[in-house]
């Protein structure tokens, strides 16, 4: 069964083939290849053919060959699905009043996490399913067809485990954050907390994660030191998950070198840069490799660099500045968006609101906002099969109510999404 899409006005493909290398705007990126100008493969009055959940064709309306069923988008944008490459949406509880007050001025160290870690421990298996469904829904809604989710609010064996059973249900992207936080009862035995997170915990969780995950923040005094963070990561690796990091949100501490290091998929906030993280990014991607030729997407293994994903619902729910987008792009480092929904840090679901954060307050054009919610966010998982429209990838669309991708930021805060298509249906 194969169904075209047409009377598509605006159709953003990030395919080779339609000039989508990535965003030509900041530098050149990884693979130095040259882009045209906007760099996310456009095709003006265009036409999407899908069959058995892939793209089986995309190019100019007037050219599409015939499928078995016909949808005329009456000249709509339509862009691949966004790709939230993190998300913490499996948890019980809300913290809207550490939110008021931080808007009032309290500064935001990630203490209120044991709120969110005590409410968890005390919902019900069902209580956090129903809670993770409706958040991913929700996402869905705001065309997000891929997500990633972390555990990190149960910090004791079972309820990690459970938080990942449960994440599973919703996404193959399931990220074991045991070393979230060192949940109160380890206060005086840190070195006892990572030995749980590295051995019993790890062996609990691994099963139903395809990631590890660490919060690296010297600053903050219940998260992880270089050290600990590092024999997290390693102990993940071992067990055969990919890494990824929370590294300099509150301050330039290690995680991004770290990240590096250990070859993390993505290093995750990027608020306080050196110079020397920065290069060391850069130099992860060397020798450059043209994006989305990486091959092995199922596998989070060698041949990928560490991607950048910026994170500015946070910044703004914690009002702190925005992370240095410009550097990072000019550097040639690319840089995922997501949205890093948690009740904690900022509770926003919504790659839409992302994207337009990223143009007012990071100065990332349109491709490149557009580029980094989509094909960012899927090398940030290492995958090929999701984040644009090549044909072969994975049919998920967002059709947005509105001529252009543009519009995501020129009218922010508008339910702008139309219709969703997913593995190519409509869910
Ligand atoms: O990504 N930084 C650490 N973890 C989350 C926040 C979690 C919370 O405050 O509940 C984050 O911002
Ligand atoms: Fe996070």
């Amino acid at each position: 069964m194969s169904v075209l899409l047409t009377n598509i006005g605006e159709l953003v493909t990030n395919d080779p083939a339609h000039g989508g290398s990535g965003p030509a705007g900041g530098g050149t990126m990884p693979g130095g290849r040259e882009t045209v100008a906007d760099g996310i493969g456009l095709v003006p009055d265009a036409a999407v053919v899908v069959e058995d959940g892939r793209i089986a064709w995309t190019g100019p309306a007037a050219s599409a060959p015939a499928a078995d069923d016909v949808v005329d988008l009456e000249g709509r944008c339509v862009l691949p699905g966004f790709v939230d490459s993190h998300s913490h949406t499996v948890f019980a509880g809300d913290r809207a009043a550490e939110f008021a007050a931080r808007m009032t001025g309290e500064p935001y160290t990630g203490g209120g996490i044991a709120t969110t870690v005590a409410a968890t421990r005390a919902a019900s298996e069902d209580e956090l399913r129903a809670r993770g469904r409706a958040l991913v829904r929700e996402m869905l809604a705001q065309g997000t067809t891929t997500v990633e989710i972390k555990s990190g609010y149960g910090q004791d064996v079972a309820t990690e485990a459970r938080t990942l059973r449960i994440a599973r249900e919703l996404t193959p992207e399931t990220t074991y954050l045991g070393a979230h936080t060192v949940p109160a009862e380890y206060a005086a035995d840190r070195a006892g907390y990572v030995d749980l997170v590295t051995g019993p915990m790890l062996a609990a969780c691994a099963p139903h994660a395809r990631w590890v995950d660490v919060f690296c923040e010297p600053a903050a005094p219940t998260a992880f030191d270089e050290d600990e963070a590092r024999a997290v990561l390693r102990a993940g690796l071992r067990a055969g998950l990919g890494a990824r990091v929370h590294g300099n949100q509150l301050s330039a501490g290690p995680g991004v070198q770290l990240a590096v290091e250990v070859g993390a998929a993505s290093v995750d906030h990027c608020t306080y840069l050196t110079d020397a993280d920065v290069a060391a990014l850069a130099d992860s991607w060397s020798p450059a490799r043209p994006l989305g030729s990486a091959p092995g997407a199922s596998a989070p293994g060698a041949g990928y660099g560490t991607v950048a994903t910026l994170l500015p619902a946070v910044e703004f729910s914690t009002r702190s500045s925005y992370p240095d987008a410009r550097r990072l792009l000019a550097a040639g480092v690319p840089v995922a968006l997501a949205t890093d929904c948690n009740p904690g840090s900022g509770y926003s679901s919504s790659m839409p609101f992302v994207v337009a954060l990223a143009l007012r307050e990071m100065r990332m054009s349109p491709a490149e906002a557009v580029w980094s919610a989509t094909a960012g966010g899927a090398l940030a998982l290492r995958r090929d099969d999701v984040g644009h429209l090549g044909v072969g990838a994975r049919a998920d669309l967002t059709v947005l109510d509105a001529p252009s991708h543009t519009y995501l930021a020129y009218r922010p805060g508008v339910p702008l999404v139309h219709q969703v298509w997913k593995d190519g249906a409509r869910p």
